[in-house]
């Protein structure tokens, strides 16, 4: 049956963990993909989502089906955490929520959804560079990727002129995917400033913004402030769609906890969307599962866990902005040819170092040091004990 099946690729973000578990040197550093290490390079789960297990022990709650659109308690928590408890149409009632596998679920459920029912152009346009996992999100279920630019190479920051343009020129009516804030994998995001000017032009052009927020909390440490590009498009009355992850801000990678939502202009329209992305999800995978949502409900609906996530949220953002200053410090005491300030004001859990494909390459083959081949690491892999060998290996290459 399968002779033609030809051998794929390995994930561009994933394929890099199966290379570093078959690295049997002890020096291996991984940072690869963006999962939370603690000081001790170890994966760590955040107290309040330990406490949490213990409450959700307690209660013996039974194993049934969730509806097809998830959690109720959940979703309404999880989209007064997005958009603010005070959000207009949240209190009007016509935000239609559905719990999702966590981010990439809902960016399926998202363009699932609008292959099926959006008139305007099937076109989405992703900023370059972007999260690899967008663009087969979007291209499986036949929604043409375009990409706008983002990324500037000369001042390694935002190339904010290219982008406007480039989302100005697209055809009216246009999907435009936005990383809500922390974009991965460059950690520059656009200044509330620029976000209200993008707001302005995605408005002239009728275009629909989709906003991916994978990392609220994780990029300055401010549950709020990571939220204001979201707040801001809602409040300027766009009908976005959000795409929400809790993976990174909880460390609750494995449970695939999320939520897609999207805002309607009436109760009624709302309940029509409903209808159909119950018709989405069910062949997908059929309803969501249930221990993610339960973890989220329980620390976002019981204040004391509530602000004990928030300190410690801010306690991970908080390490890797001291990795970040530590590890410019270094590439500059080793006299590393180049410029690092974009080390320091990248935010969030990655750095695009600027390493070419080959200096990876190389880190990884005399240094058994493992990221992504565009030279992203993940911040978080970085720690007291691993973060000198770090240095003075990219410090090696880059000197050539
Ligand atoms: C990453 O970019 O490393 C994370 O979002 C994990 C993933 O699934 O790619």
């Amino acid at each position: 049956f399968w002779a033609d099946v030809k051998q794929g690729p390995p994930d561009p973000i994933l394929g890099v963990q199966e290379s570093f578990n078959k690295d049997s040197s002890k020096h291996k550093v991984n940072l690869g993909v963006g999962a939370y290490r603690d000081e001790n390079g170890k994966p760590y789960v955040l107290d309040s989502i330990l406490k949490a297990e213990d409450i959700l022990h307690e209660q013996r709650k039974d194993k049934e089906y969730l509806p097809i659109t998830g959690a109720g308690e959940f979703c309404k928590l999880a989209s007064e955490l997005a958009y603010g408890k005070d959000s207009k149409p949240l209190k009007e009632g016509r935000v239609a929520v559905a719990q999702s596998i966590s981010g990439t679920g809902a960016l399926r459920i998202a363009t699932g959804f609008l292959s099926m029912f959006y008139s305007g152009p099937k076109t989405i346009l992703l900023p370059d560079p972007t999260w690899g996992n967008h663009i087969p999100v979007a291209e499986q279920v036949g929604i043409k990727v375009v990409r706008y630019r983002y990324f500037d190479k000369k001042t390694v920051g935002l190339d904010f002129e290219g982008m406007k343009a480039d989302i100005e020129k697209a055809e009216p009516g246009s999907i435009v995917l936005l990383h809500a804030c922390a974009q991965n994998p460059t950690g520059i995001d656009p200044t509330q400033e620029q976000w209200k000017e993008l707001s302005e032009v995605v408005k002239k052009k009728k275009h629909l913004a989709l906003f991916d927020m994978a990392y609220q909390g994780f990029a300055s440490g401010d549950i709020i402030r990571d939220a204001f590009a979201v707040r801001y498009f809602v409040e300027q009355g766009h009908q976005i769609i959000l795409c929400q992850s809790f993976a990174k801000n909880l460390g609750i990678y494995g449970e695939r906890a999320g939520t897609f939502s999207m805002i309607c202009s009436s109760t009624e329209e709302k309940d029509r969307v409903l209808s159909q992305v119950k018709r989405v999800i069910r062949p997908l995978y059929s309803s969501p599962p249930l221990h993610g949502a339960q973890l989220v409900a329980t620390i976002l609906g019981t204040p004391a866990l509530y602000e004990q996530w928030l300190g410690e949220v801010k306690k991970m953002a908080d390490r890797i902005i001291a990795m970040r200053e530590k590890l410019y410090n270094l590439l500059v005491e080793l006299k590393t040819p180049g410029d690092w300030g974009h080390i320091k004001s990248q935010i969030g859990m990655f750095s695009f170092t600027g390493l070419t494909p080959e200096q990876v390459a190389e880190l990884a083959e005399s240094a058994h040091i493992y990221m992504t081949k565009d030279g992203r690491i993940s911040m978080a892999g970085l720690n007291d004990g691993n973060i000198q060998y770090f240095a003075e290996s990219m410090s090696k290459v880059v000197k050539g």
